[in-house]
């Protein structure tokens, strides 16, 4: 899984700062659903992303990346630690926000689910799944939407015709697609792409990277767990969601992290392609 900051210059707050974050979830036994134990998804992760920059998380599967990524997004409260966004002005701990308080953050931080079937409402057509974050946040009124939507579909390798369609038409790979223009629908500052290509072929990643993020077309996602050139920067983070820490990545073309755990686990996860 990884994120993205969707832009060029590098100030010194950072974009978003993890402090300390768990997420432990409850194991309830019996009728009465008493709690007797907890899954420890995420034990205490801090890390940083500055604006522009990409972070990959290398974990093994359970390690709690999913995890971390939803506390990011807010669809989990995390247990403890803290959550600090920072787009321009003063940090707001996001762990801390109730659900109201969340909304203007929901489209400036999206994120691209790991299983694409899941992922998509299958009652929705295409244009009102990719037409509701512009809905909801009142970016686009009228027929504009179906000119933006029509016009993401576009970036993303689809047909402007399929927008009429249900996702159960798509196949997993363009399903993962429809899922990409949604969380870019709102031009948002902070992508956090779940191993959003890992449904895609080869050819299609390339096309994928190479998506503008937003109707400015100024920034573009990169994705570094499965092409070889924009992991800069990894981050592993060990079983049972422990110890995230970062480290930089060698110059050679694949990026190849300097550490034991992360460099297997990025062998694994490399598929050389173009770079983007
Ligand atoms: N809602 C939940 N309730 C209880 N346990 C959960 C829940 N969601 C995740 N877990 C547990 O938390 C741990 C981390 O899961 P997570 O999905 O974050 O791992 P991951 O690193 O994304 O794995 P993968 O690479 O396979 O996608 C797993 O042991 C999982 O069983
Ligand atoms: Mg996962």
């Amino acid at each position: 899984m990884l994120a993205t900051r969707l832009a060029d210059s590098v100030p010194a707050e950072p974009l978003l700062r993890i402090d300390g974050v768990r997420m432990h979830f409850p194991v309830r036994k019996g009728f009465f659903g008493r709690v007797v134990g907890s899954v420890r998804a995420v034990d205490g992760v801090s890390l940083e992303i500055h604006r522009g920059e990409t972070l990959g998380l290398v974990g093994e599967s359970g390690s709690g990346k999913t995890t971390l990524g939803r506390c990011i997004v807010r669809a989990y409260r995390p247990t403890t630690g803290r959550i600090l966004y920072a787009d321009g002005g003063q940090p707001v701990d996001l762990a801390e926000l109730r659900k109201g308080a969340l909304r203007p953050y929901r489209r400036k931080i999206r994120m691209v689910f790991q299983d694409p079937y899941g992922a998509l409402n299958p009652r929705l057509t295409l244009l009102e799944l990719i037409g509701e974050p512009l809905r909801i946040h009142g970016l686009v009124q009228g027929h504009e939407i179906e000119d933006r939507v029509a016009e993401l579909l576009r970036t993303c390798g689809l047909r402007s015709e399929y927008m009429h369609r249900y996702p159960h038409a798509f196949s997993g790979g363009e399903r993962q697609r429809i899922g990409i223009a949604r969380a870019l629908a709102t031009s948002p500052s902070l992508l956090i792409l779940d191993e959003a290509v890992s449904a895609l072929d080869v050819s299609v990643r390339a096309q994928i990277l190479n998506v503008p993020a937003g109707p400015a077309g100024t920034a573009r996602p990169h994705l570094p767990l499965h092409l070889p050139r924009p992991l800069r920067r990894g981050a592993p983070l060990r079983p049972g969601g422990r110890d995230v820490s970062r480290e930089d990545c060698g110059d050679d073309r694949c990026g190849t992290p300097l550490r034991p755990p992360a460099a297997s686990l990025h062998r694994g996860a490399v598929v050389r392609g173009p770079a983007p």
